[in-house]
């Protein structure tokens, strides 16, 4: 290694220390309220099982994978633009520093796919709730660049945390969030209010039957397969 590379090569280490710095210290000071979860660090893989690379995230396709149970999806987008951290702040007066996108445009976004007002989810016959690219509106609202649920037009902002822009959801979509290291991508907890409780006691039976049991759905991952939406559900609804 030459003297250049040598300096190039420290500044690239130094550079990530900080960026890990500050990436733990915005988690620790999202502690204050309460409302960021660490769970498992968990790779976000293909379908083959190798490592996702920004590269393979094709801009404003929505993504599906799982975490941080084995039953609970999300929605993986890449916004195609700059998202910058916004403050959100809830009504009962918590708030909390959403980090913004990850990747080298800063542009990729995960949010819980467990809609925050009555828990519709994307199951793999439908799903009702779905990210709407902005070349595609909704022909109900007319909005675009959107996640919105059909089963009661709750609207949410992903440029914005999933910040809740219409509807009857009180509280935005849970966030996931993700990290980069060495050109992987991994989950590293949620961000946001959880409805992972209200999830599981509304649909027991139904994930009973999907997964065998309770503690199978319930089952912590470390590994998250992400799949194409449009591949995985049967059923986009769109509205
Ligand atoms: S469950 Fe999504 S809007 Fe009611």
């Amino acid at each position: 290694m030459d003297r250049r590379d040598f300096i190039i090569t420290c500044g690239t280490v130094a550079l990530a220390s900080m960026l890990d710095a500050n990436f733990y210290s915005n988690l620790l000071a999202n502690q204050k309220d309460n409302m960021l979860k660490t769970y498992n660090k968990a790779i976000l893989v293909k379908e083959d099982g190798t490592p996702l690379k920004e590269a393979d995230i094709k801009p404003h396709v929505n993504y599906i994978f799982f975490y941080p149970y084995a039953a609970t999806p999300c929605y993986l987008i890449n916004l195609d633009q700059e998202i910058k951290p916004v403050e959100i702040k809830l009504k009962d007066g918590k708030s909390y520093t959403w980090p913004g996108g990850i990747g080298s445009k800063k542009s990729i976004v995960a949010y819980s796919a467990i809609c925050a007002h009555q828990w519709s989810y994307p199951t793999k016959e439908y799903s009702f709730i779905n990210y709407y690219p902005p070349d595609t509106p909704s022909e109900t609202t007319k909005k675009a660049g959107i996640i919105q649920c059909c089963a009661h037009l709750a609207l949410y902002d992903p440029k914005e945390g999933a910040k809740v822009i219409d509807g009857p959801a009180e509280v935005p979509l849970a966030s996931i969030l993700l990290q980069e290291e060495e050109g992987n991508i991994y989950a590293v907890g949620v961000l946001g209010v959880e409805q992972f409780t209200q999830f599981f006691d509304s649909y027991r039976a139904e994930l009973r039957q999907r997964y065998g049991t309770t503690a199978k759905a319930r089952e912590l991952v470390e590994k998250c397969t992400v799949m194409e939406v449009d591949k995985y559900v049967q059923a986009v609804v769109r509205c």
